[in-house]
């Protein structure tokens, strides 16, 4: 029987919903049903179906006492909501449900695992968090929260681990065992990984550390892992906090990376390459799931804590989850993809070969605000490099991102502070490309209030919000020199 105060939240969407109909929203990725959305949750297929639950607030477009609401869907682009799965009703998570995973048990039912948030008093004073591991177990609609919940305590951990900053379980099923990640704060303020295990999802035991931030190289606390196996490496996906910038491949703020690796004979994990995930400004808390044809897909919030006082003036609901990717490693380097379902929703495909570009311009038929763009371009002549090459999209007479390309820095910049933002929040970011100078391929999805751009196959993405006029549909291009441009596009 759901809590009253699960009862409460159901109403409240069910009601709001209905006053949100007709305002604008992504076509084809998840934004909350009503009020404030953050990380994706639980990211799981059960019952035929993917399953998204989400860090969710209903009750207004603000972070505030974490819920978990529930969208299904057949093919990751299509979603239908379901009633929230979980209000913070006990008192080991009365402050907030926190981000979590899901799996399949043995039984056939769904477990969630997640993060209990309750409050205590310190020594001097102060009130501090308290996050615990928590399960409930349920069908696909309704979860009922474990008896013997919390199922993970700090008391299990480490001395000096702190009992503040302790969460994001991620659970998955190796050799007979249900294992879980979760990050915890250590003793020297950094954070780490821990890995947990159980014989039947239910019982858990501390099994080591995994990884720790020795020295606060990336960030200092961590949050959201996931670990997994994939094309013959280890993988350890992690969102960090107070990164600081080096080079272009980590930039200040709040950022996510990915360790390759391998596991040593002891299942240690060995990091050998560390990389951003995604080099634009808006993903955070990503999740991956296994699905039942074999891909790795990852998802993300589509949105950045650094960026979330940028938003439409009108705002009704806030966040979005980026486009689920098809991910894989391939010489030690994370490539991601948006998933293959996107084909089946193209549709009105223009195409234009072979054009020489030099100087600015646009092309018949090239705009819009939900579209699916994929570029290539090399220089016209093989002699003669160009200094540079940009486009500008969510354009208007006074509007528009910039994106830009350097052949001769190897640098793809992203600019959006003329896309009408009044916020003093980073408007510009730099990727590093790789391969011949010159020779570039992109593919650019717009979705209404997002741009995910993959360079070269999905070698790096670059993620960003933006909230122009969705009036200001225009594309433009431009060369600072011989182009030879070659574009496809599709409506989505
Ligand atoms: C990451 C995060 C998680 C936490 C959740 C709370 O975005 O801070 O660590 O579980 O959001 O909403």
């Amino acid at each position: 029987m759901p809590s009253e105060a699960l009862r409460e939240a159901r109403r409240f969407e069910e009601e709001e919903e209905k006053k949100l109909e007709g305002s604008l929203r992504p076509n084809f990725h998840l934004s909350p049903r009503v009020g404030w959305m953050n990380d994706p949750n639980g990211f799981s297929y059960y019952k035929d179906r993917y399953h998204l639950f989400y860090q969710y607030h209903p009750y207004n477009t603000f972070w505030g006492p974490m819920h978990w609401g529930h969208a299904v869907s057949k093919d990751l682009l299509h979603w239908e909501y379901l009633p929230a799965a979980m209000a913070p009703d006990k008192e080991y998570d009365y402050a907030g449900c926190f981000s979590g995973s899901a799996i399949t048990l043995e039984n056939g039912k769904h477990l969630l695992v997640y993060t209990g948030v309750s409050k205590e008093k310190t020594e001097d004073g102060r009130e501090c968090d308290v996050q615990t591991q928590c399960l409930a177990v349920g069908d696909g609609e309704e979860y009922e929260k474990y008896g013997e919940n919390p199922v993970i305590d700090a008391g299990m951990l480490p001395k000096n681990s702190s009992r503040a900053d302790f969460r994001d379980p991620h659970v998955y099923f190796e050799d007979g065992v249900y294992k879980l990640v979760a990050v915890n704060r250590a003793g020297d303020g950094y954070g780490s990984v821990l890995l947990f295990s159980s014989k039947d999802g239910f019982e858990w035991e501390f099994e080591k550390v995994l990884k720790h931030n020795d020295d606060g190289k990336f960030g200092v606390m961590w949050e959201c892992p996931d670990y997994f196996s994939l094309n013959g490496k280890k993988v350890l996906f992690l969102s960090v906090q107070e990164m600081e910038a080096k080079d272009l491949e980590f930039t200040t703020g709040n950022g996510n990376i990915c360790m390759i690796g391998s596991a040593d004979k002891d299942d240690n994990f060995v990091s050998e390459f560390v990389q951003t995930i995604d080099y634009g400004y808006d993903f955070y808390g990503q999740q991956t799931l296994l699905a039942p044809d074999g891909r790795r897909l990852m998802i993300g919030w589509m949105q950045n804590w650094d960026n979330i006082n940028y938003r439409a003036g009108d705002c009704k609901w806030y966040g979005q989850m980026s486009v689920p990717r098809e991910i894989r490693i391939e010489n030690n380097r994370l490539y991601q993809w948006p998933i293959r379902e996107i084909n089946s929703i193209r549709k009105n495909r223009i195409e234009y070969s072979d054009v020489s570009l030099c100087g600015k311009k646009t092309f018949e038929g090239i705009e819009g605000r939900s579209i699916d763009l994929e570029l290539s371009i090399k220089p016209e002549n093989e002699e003669e490099l160009f200094q540079s090459f940009s486009i500008n999209f969510a354009e208007d007479k006074e509007h528009h991102v910039l994106l830009k390309y350097i052949p001769n820095e190897g640098v793809v910049e992203f600019d959006r502070s003329q896309a009408g933002s009044r916020n003093g929040i980073v408007h510009s970011r730099k990727c590093k490309v790789y391969g011949k100078a010159g020779y570039l391929k992109l593919r650019i999805i717009l979705d209404i209030y997002s741009a995910e751009v993959f360079i070269n196959d999905g070698e790096s993405a670059m993620t960003l919000t933006f909230y122009t006029d969705v009036k200001a549909k225009g594309i433009s291009f431009e060369a600072n020199g011989n182009v030879n441009l070659s574009i496809e596009k599709y409506e989505l």
